[in-house]
Parts: structure tokens; C-alpha cells; sequence
């Protein structure tokens, strides 16, 4: 006898990267950055006063959404404080969607839309991107003739590492019908010259909001700490009726705070991860395996013909050399291989192992 809904007895859950102990592994498989935290983390984790826990935490996290509303420049009502960007999806299907109404993305996506969908009860509509993995020109019009109540993109793009226009952004959020979830996971590593600011268009249209996470930009992926930004209109029903009551602790809730005051350290690992994004897309090119452009920290690429290996066997290779990065097997993705940037040494032996399997 099984008592759980037919949906979720039908449904596979998410499968996470795997997530070694042993500290000898180069981990390059779930696009953790590869620098510490900055140092006042540290500082508040060591000063932590554990008796404050007999008390519940401030409910909506005010004094984190208080500092990143100044960082970016919009108002602590823009704002809500969110356990990984994670809770925030959840968050969003829960409240702007109905079983059986259906949300849109693009195939290939982040491979948790559609397990959150399966959770929710909701079919997914999935566009192709293009051959180029440009977004296709009729997307918009796709998801509104299937009456899609919730898009979520991935922009920089995931896996891909492609970063969609400001103008495309604008395009969607004024063509959509439904809720827009840009999802800025890796928005940190794009190259600032580019420009590309978006945040603003949150006072213009009343269908968008943003996703950002400490784990990534921040360092902070074991904390599980991320945030929305978008119209009051759509964060405060999140806010005020549908995150769970207390949804983050209190010392994971100061120790943010910490991780995002520290700018100019943060910025610093990004300006870093841009600098080897370069060094090891050469080196890969150099190796002969094809190298997707990216403005993420991870980059999606294709090994050579003449390796005589699959994408999957170079994944075990390298495995057994202590190196882990991430295969997914979906059908443009099965001979490909994405690889999380990791720090200047990690990098070199990684291609000095590729150069081995290669050999
Ligand atoms: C595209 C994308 N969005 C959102 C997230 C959520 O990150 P977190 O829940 O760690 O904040 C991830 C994590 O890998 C991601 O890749």
C-alpha cells in the first residue's frame, strides 16, 4: 500500500552532484565556487552566540533583505530572503501555479524545473534552443498559446554558460502572459563590460522577478541562502503567506549578511573565475575539444573525435583520478561533459589528466 500521490509515486527526485568527503577530490561538478567565503564569514560563525538559538529568527530576514536592497539599489519590499535559490522556485510554482496548469522553460534547463513541476503537479513545456543555443524567436509565443502560467530562464544560461540579452530579457517580460523567472544563478561571472544589468526592469513590468544565491557569487553553497528580486505585487504573497514561517535560521541568516557585505572580496573571486575561464577554455581548446563560450563559472564542452572516448568515459577517467565533473545523459548533452572552473592549480590538473587519458 503506498499512501503518496500518484504524482509523486511516478515522479524521479532530483539528482544532486555528486558530493565527495575526502578534501583530495578536485571538485568541478556542481559549479561551487572554488575560493573561500570572505573572511568576516568566518568571524561570525566563531562569534556566534549559540543561546541566541533558544529564540525563533527574525521571519523574513530583515536586516539580510535591508543590505542586499542597498547593494542593489531597489526597495527591502523587492526583496524576499529565500533557504537556496531553491526554496525560491518552490516558491514561485506554489504560488503563482495550479496543479495541472502548465510552467514553460527551454530544453536543455536547469534539471530541477522539472522535478519541482512533477512536486507541484504541473505538465512542463520545454522549447528547444536553437542550434546555436540562442533563445528561439517565437519563444514567448509558444509559451502563451500553451498557456504557461510560470517561464523560468536561466540567464547566464545553464549548462550552456550562454547569456541571453538585456533587450531579450525586456522582450519576454513584455511579451509573456505569465509569471517571468529570470534565474541569475551565475549573473556574478558575467564579464562587467558587457553591462548586462537587468534589475531595474523590476519596476517596469509586474510578471518579473530574479533569482540570486550566495552559493555560487558568494561561496556560501553550504548554507543554503538565497533571495528574489522582483515587483512587490509577486514577492509579497511569498512573503507573507506562502514561505514557511521561519524559513531561515538565525545564524544562516547572519552569516549572510556577512557574505554579501564583503563586496569588493567577492567580486574579486568572480574577476578570478573570469581570468581561468579564459586560461582553461584555451587549454581545452588546445586539447582539441570544442569549448562553448560562457559567462558562467563552468564551462559545457565537447571532446574530440579522434579521443576515441565518449563524454561518459572521460567523466570515469577522470574520476579515477580524483577529479569529478558532470555528465548529463539527455539527448544534446550525452556527448558532453561540464566542467565547474575551479582555481588556477585545479585547472592545470585537470588538463594535465586529460592530457594523460588523451596520451
Ligand atoms: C540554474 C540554477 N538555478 C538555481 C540554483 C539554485 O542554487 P541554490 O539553491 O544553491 O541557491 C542552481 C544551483 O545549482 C542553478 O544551477
Amino acid at each position: 500500500m503506498s499512501y503518496e500521490r500518484q504524482n509523486i509515486r511516478s515522479m524521479d527526485g532530483y539528482s544532486s552532484g555528486e558530493q565527495p568527503l575526502d578534501d583530495k577530490v578536485i571538485k568541478l561538478n556542481t559549479n561551487e565556487n572554488p575560493y573561500p567565503p570572505a573572511p568576516g564569514v568566518q568571524e561570525v560563525i566563531s562569534g556566534f552566540d549559540g543561546s541566541k538559538l533558544r529564540r525563533y529568527p527574525p521571519p523574513t530576514a530583515d536586516e539580510f533583505r535591508n543590505l542586499a536592497a542597498k547593494i542593489h539599489g531597489v526597495n527591502k519590499n523587492q526583496i524576499i530572503a529565500t533557504r537556496g535559490g531553491d526554496e525560491l522556485l518552490r516558491l514561485l510554482l506554489t504560488t503563482f501555479v495550479d496543479p495541472l496548469d502548465p510552467i514553460g522553460t527551454t530544453s536543455p534547463t536547469y534539471s530541477l524545473y522539472p522535478v519541482l513541476a512533477q512536486i507541484q503537479n504541473c505538465p512542463v513545456v520545454e522549447v528547444e534552443l536553437e542550434d546555436d543555443w540562442s533563445l528561439p524567436t517565437d519563444f514567448a509565443t509558444r509559451m502563451n498559446a500553451a498557456g504557461v502560467k510560470l517561464t523560468l530562464i536561466v540567464n547566464p544560461h545553464a549548462p550552456t554558460g550562454k547569456l541571453f540579452s538585456k533587450a531579450q530579457v525586456r522582450d519576454l517580460a513584455e511579451t509573456l502572459d505569465s509569471v517571468l523567472l529570470i534565474d541569475e544563478a551565475y549573473i556574478d561571472f558575467v564579464d562587467p563590460d558587457l553591462n548586462h544589468d537587468c534589475l531595474s526592469m523590476i519596476n517596469e513590468f509586474d510578471n518579473l522577478v530574479f533569482l540570486r544565491t550566495l552559493s555560487k557569487g558568494y561561496s556560501l553553497a553550504g548554507l543554503r541562502f538565497g533571495y528574489g528580486i522582483g515587483a512587490e505585487s509577486l514577492i509579497t504573497p511569498m512573503l507573507e503567506k506562502t514561505r514557511d514561517s521561519y524559513n531561515l535560521d538565525l545564524l544562516s541568516q547572519k552569516v549572510a549578511v556577512a557574505g554579501i557585505a564583503d563586496q569588493a572580496y567577492a567580486a574579486d573571486t568572480w574577476q578570478k573565475t573570469r581570468a581561468e575561464r579564459k586560461h582553461l577554455t584555451n587549454a581545452l581548446k588546445n586539447l582539441g575539444f570544442s569549448v562553448l563560450p560562457s559567462q558562467t563559472n563552468f564551462l559545457l564542452i565537447t571532446p574530440p573525435p579522434d579521443i576515441g572516448l565518449s563524454a561518459l568515459q572521460i567523466q570515469h577517467k577522470l574520476k579515477q583520478n580524483d577529479i569529478l565533473v558532470r555528465y548529463f545523459s539527455t539527448s544534446r548533452l550525452i556527448e558532453r561533459i561540464r566542467i565547474t572552473i575551479g582555481t588556477a592549480q585545479e585547472n592545470s590538473q585537470l588538463i594535465e589528466a586529460l592530457r594523460s587519458i588523451n596520451a
